[in-house]
């Protein structure tokens, strides 16, 4: 039994997930890089709130590249906040085990993000976990996410499938394991085309929504409240 909603029990999480996810990397440096914008024009600390944070990657690296954060980590898995409490000890950060529909911060962050981490979904809840992201937010303040992304055919869906499955078996996966993973789609988690993401965006009430990046499986966005 994982311990997690991700493919990985938390503590093989780390070792595995570039095996999992193509640009899974790239994610973070993307939204550190916006990040970056605003830490470089603000006066205080700025207060970055990572809702599905795992095992605490991204706030580990943001903050070897930028010191004046305030991190504030959830996730509904305790396996993965422990992994995350270990990888950033001796930090002063703030963890908390809920989970994005659940989280009740008002007006509180410069930045927050989700990566990764809505996909479980149906569309009605994924729609109350961006509004509590948006609530979470000061005025001004900047929503960034990645997620899967469902194509908009069938046929350009088998292709990218393909893609993605040939990533897989190069990593090292069975066929068999590769048909079980992908399977997970529609079943165990719930992609969406990116015209839904903007969509839901949109309904949350940013004032500005925009695509940060796209691959052939995943996007990113920000979002401005
Ligand atoms: C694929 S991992 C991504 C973790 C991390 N954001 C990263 O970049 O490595 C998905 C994470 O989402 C968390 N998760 C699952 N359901 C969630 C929910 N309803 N709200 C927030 N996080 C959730 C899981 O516990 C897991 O840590």
């Amino acid at each position: 039994m994982k311990d997690n909603t991700s493919s990985y029990n938390s503590s093989i999480y780390d070792a595995n997930i570039t095996n999992v996810l193509p640009y899974y990397s790239e994610f973070h440096g993307q939204v550190i890089d916006v990040a970056k914008m605003i830490i470089l024009e603000s006066k205080e600390k700025v207060k970055w709130l990572d809702t599905g944070c795992g095992t605490g990657t991204l706030a580990l690296r943001a903050l070897s590249e930028i010191s004046d954060i305030e991190f504030t980590l959830c996730d509904p898995s305790e396996g993965m906040l422990e992994i995350a409490k270990e990888k950033l000890s001796g930090k002063d950060i703030r963890f908390n085990t809920v989970a994005s529909d659940a989280l009740s911060y008002t007006n509180e962050f410069d930045i927050v993000t989700a990566i990764q981490s809505h996909h479980y979904y149906d569309i009605e809840s994924r729609n109350i976990a961006v509004k509590k992201c948006y609530e979470a937010l000061k005025e001004d303040g900047i929503f960034m996410t990645f997620e899967n992304i469902m194509m908009s055919s069938e046929e350009s869906e088998a292709i990218a499938l393909k893609r993605w499955g040939q990533f897989l078996l190069d990593h090292g996966w069975t066929p068999e394991g590769v048909k079980a993973h992908q399977a997970r789609r529609g079943t165990e988690m719930f992609p969406i085309t990116i015209e839904q993401h903007l969509e839901i965006l949109k309904n949350a009430g940013f004032k500005s929504v925009n695509i940060l990046w796209v691959s052939y499986m995943q996007a990113g966005f920000w979002a401005i409240k």
